[in-house]
This record gives C-alpha cells, structure tokens and sequence, in this order.
C-alpha cells in the first residue's frame, strides 16, 4: 500500500445522505458516458443524463452509441448489477445527485474560433431550476479560462442561495481508444475547489480510483488549484501537444524540400529524453473532437484576454496541421501524373482507395478527422473515392456523404488506381502489399502516416510516396 496521494480531507456526509457521493455525469458522449461507466465500475451509484434520448435509449440497453475498446462489457455489468442508471430527466438527476460532473461538449462556435458555451449553459441552468438541496456542480467540459467563476454566477443566478449549492473544476484528459484505462488510471488529476466542504467532496468522488491505485501499488498524482489555472491546465496540454505534432510536421516540409528522411529525423530526436518520442510522428497530423478546436478557443480566449501575442504560434502550428492534408493532394497528383489547374490538381475520373476515415485508430470518432477531410478534398478534386474504416464507417456516412464506401480493405484497392493510407490502424499497418497489389489497378500508395514497412511494399512492386521521405 502507498501512502496516501493527496492530504486526505475529512470526509462529509454526502447531501443524500449515502455514505459514498452519488455521481452524476451531465451529457454522455465519449466523455460522459465513459466515466458514467467506469465510475459505476469504481463502485459509485451512478447517473448518465443526456438530452439526446436515442442515447440514453442505447447506453440503458447495454449499448455504447460509439466505440471505445472495454467499455461495452463494463456497461452490461453494471446494469445489471444495479450501480448505473440513464435518463433525460434532470429532474432525476437533481433528486439523486450529490456531485454533478458537467460533461457536454465545448466544440468550436459556427461563427468564429471560440468556444461554444451554450450546451453548459443549458445544462447548469437545467441543473440549477431541479435541485431542491446542496450539491456540488464539477466542471469537466473543456472551457476557456474564466468559465468556472461564469458557472459559479449562473448558480448563484438560478439556484435559491440557501440550498449552497457549489462550483469546482476538475478537467480530463482521456484520450479516445485508452479511455478506460486513462478514467480508471489517470496519470495526474487535478481539481480546483473553494471551500473545505467541496474539496473533501471532490475527493470522496474520486476516491475509488486512488483506492484501485492503492491496491496496484500506483500513485496518482493530485494537482489542487484555482479555478483559472485548473481550467488553463486542459488547453495548455492540448496546445503543447498540438505544437509537437506540427514540430515534427514542420521538419517533414523541410525534409520534403531537402531530401532528409523525417522518421530518421523524429527517431534520432526522441532518443533525448529531453524531447521524448511520443508525439513526435510526422503524418496527416492531427484532427478529433480536442486539439484543433481547442488550440483555436485558446487563442481566441487569449485574445479577449489581452494575451493574443502569446499564442500566436499556435496559429502556425493550426496552418502546419492543414497543410498536411494538401500535400497528400499533391502526392495523388504527382503519383497519377496529374495537371494542376488553378483550383489545384485535377484528378478527375481517378479511382483512389483511401484507407481510414477516423481521427486515430481505436476510434470510430470522425470529427475535424484529418484522412475523411482528405477524402472530401479528393473527391473534390474529381477523384472516385472510396473509404473503408474498421470503426468509423457509420459516422464517415453521416458526415461526408458524396463519397463511396467499401466494406472491406480489399474491397475498397480493388481496381483502384491509387491507395492512400491515412489512419494507422493495425489492420492497414499489417496488411499484405502482395495480396493488395493483386487487385488494384495500379501499384501507388501514399503513406500518410508513415505506418506501412515501405520496403515491403516496394518489394511487392508498389510505388510508394510518403509525408517526409525521399522519392524511392
Ligand atoms: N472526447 C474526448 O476524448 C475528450 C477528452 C477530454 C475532454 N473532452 C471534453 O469533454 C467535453 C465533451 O466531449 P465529448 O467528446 O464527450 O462530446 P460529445 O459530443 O461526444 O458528447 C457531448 C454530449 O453532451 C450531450 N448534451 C448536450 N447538451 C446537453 C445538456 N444540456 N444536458 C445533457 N447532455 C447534453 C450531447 O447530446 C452529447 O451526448 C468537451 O468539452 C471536450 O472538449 C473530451
């Protein structure tokens, strides 16, 4: 057993009067509902609340509305075991809460690069308008700084002062594909708090994941801080992050204009344990629900904020992102030897494969993905195009529609002219370039994550391009 990882505040009876905090997660997406299950499986008494009733139809029925390795079988077992419950009401939620995680989703407002409140405005205030006793309102929504003390005024505003009702903030970093593990172990938590009496409640609520690290002999880091700094931790981690992509993005253009080889490049620097080598893969760079969305709510905060001039990278380091996907452009065009007209190359009539529609593997989440953006930029372009995903078909469908889609690998190469490999899942990673080369048209391959044994694949008489390598 290892001692205990933060200075355990005494504990308080929970509003409800249980003797553990009854939870409840407000919106149960790939967040929410990951931690509406996990927490169950910690053994809390567990509520998921979503306004979208398909969901909440679905994840009572046993049935995660997305894909996320471990978690189908975790949410059958607490179903039944009676831990986990779903509903739309928040009437319900206010009944049964002691703590109340807000789990909505922050994504980029239509008209500009900040954030859109509305989804936490919409949920403290239907929160606030049910609770009848005190509880505590957690942040866990990724926000711009300044957030929380608006929470805080909308409570006051909304819920009768002698309920006491409080505000805390404890942001997340899951990430989709390890999210269990990264909700069950996380690798730092950190929470803000005001008052003695909702930072003892703050602990009780994550108590059962120090516990299960007591038990593994893991210590988790606790990070207790303000409310600012709490909410600046998330965008700061996403904007570093972001910014080591386009890092070694960046040196990929360089190696493009002078012959250098990028993965030789990113191997030799992550062997300083200075720089490290997670993170650091040239690619397609990077997409999903977070990093661009919250790179550019940071800046825009920033800028509000009078700190505009700080940021300012992060703008390049967003354009270093996009150009990515144009270089694919240009590689299909070069490889199917291919005009350009004034609007860009023009690959009218040429059938390509294009393997990956999500974000990253382990995903079936294809917001703001780098490969299904390519695809629509293909397509575009003029090419027939047609996408296979081994979890991301249904979302790819909804989301870019004018394109085809192939149920299988094999399906998709066959009789293309040209394959382009744009997520890096395992099954691409590890398919046979002499089986693939059978039933294609033509041998071309573009690499856009740098993910296929490119001597492997020569050998099998494919012409192979990649982001930041030489021509082979
Ligand atoms: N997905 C991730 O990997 C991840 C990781 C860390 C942080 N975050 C942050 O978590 C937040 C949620 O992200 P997500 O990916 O889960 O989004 P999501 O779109 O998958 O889920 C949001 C859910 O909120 C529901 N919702 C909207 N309004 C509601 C309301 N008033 N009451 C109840 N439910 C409501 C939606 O129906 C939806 O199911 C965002 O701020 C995001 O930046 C996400």
């Amino acid at each position: 057993m290892t001692v205990p990882y933060v200075a355990q505040p005494a504990p308080v009876t929970p509003p409800s009067g249980s003797t553990r905090p009854r939870l409840t997660f407000l919106g149960t997406g790939y967040l929410g509902a990951t931690y509406a299950i996990c927490y169950a499986e910690l053994g809390y008494d567990v509520l998921g609340v979503d306004v979208d009733a398909d969901k909440i139809e679905k994840l009572g029925q046993g049935e995660v509305p997305f894909h996320e390795p471990g978690l189908d079988e975790l949410l059958r077992k607490n179903l039944a075991s009676g831990k986990l419950r779903f509903t739309t009401s928040y009437q319900e939620a206010a009944d049964f809460g002691d703590v109340h995680f807000i789990c909505v989703g922050t994504p980029q407002r239509a008209s500009g690069m900040g954030a859109d409140l509305s989804y936490v405005e919409t949920c403290v205030i239907d929160l606030a308008h049910h609770l009848t006793r005190k509880a505590l309102i957690v942040g866990k929504s990724t926000v711009p700084v300044g957030t929380a003390e608006w929470v805080e005024q909308l409570v006051e505003k909304h819920v009768r002062p002698e309920l006491g009702v409080e505000v805390a903030w404890s942001p997340e970093f899951l990430q989709e594909g390890f999210a269990v593990d990264d909700v069950m172990r996380p690798n730092r938590i950190v929470v803000a708090s005001k008052t003695d009496w909702a930072n003892s409640l703050l602990y009780m609520a994550h108590k059962g994941v120090f516990d299960l690290a007591a038990v593994e002999d893991r210590e988790v880091p606790v990070v207790a801080t303000d409310f600012a700094t709490a909410e600046l931790v998330k965008h700061a981690a996403n904007a570093f992050l972001a910014t080591k992509i386009s890092f070694i993005n960046a040196m990929a253009e360089v190696c493009e204009m002078s012959g250098g080889d990028v993965t030789a490049l990113s191997r030799a620097l992550g062997h300083d344990p200075r720089i490290g080598n997670r993170f650091l893969q040239a690619g397609l760079g990077f997409g999903g629900a977070c990093l661009p969305k919250d790179i550019r709510a940071f800046q825009a905060r920033a800028q509000e904020l009078g700190a505009g001039e700080a940021l300012r990278f992060l703008h390049e380091v967003d354009l270093i992102n996009m150009r990515r996907r144009q270089r694919v452009l240009n590689l299909a065009a070069d490889l199917l030897t291919r005009k350009y007209g004034p609007a860009g190359p023009d690959l009218s009539g040429a059938r390509v494969a294009v393997l990956g529609a999500t974000f990253k593997p382990n995903t079936d989440d294809v917001r703001d993905a780098p490969a299904l953006a390519v695809a629509g930029m293909l397509a575009r372009a003029g090419a027939e195009v047609r996408v296979y995903d081994p979890q991301g078909m249904e979302n790819a469908r909804r989301a870019l529609p004018n394109v085809m889609y192939a149920k299988t690998m094999l399906d998709a190469v066959t009789d293309a002219e040209l394959v382009c490999v744009l997520t890096e899942w395992a099954e691409f990673r590890n398919a046979d370039p002499v089986a693939l080369g059978e039933v294609a048209a033509a041998r071309n391959v573009i690499d856009g994550r740098n993910c296929l044994d490119a001597q492997a694949w020569k050998s099998a008489g494919w012409t192979i391009r990649a982001l930041g390598r030489p021509t082979v």
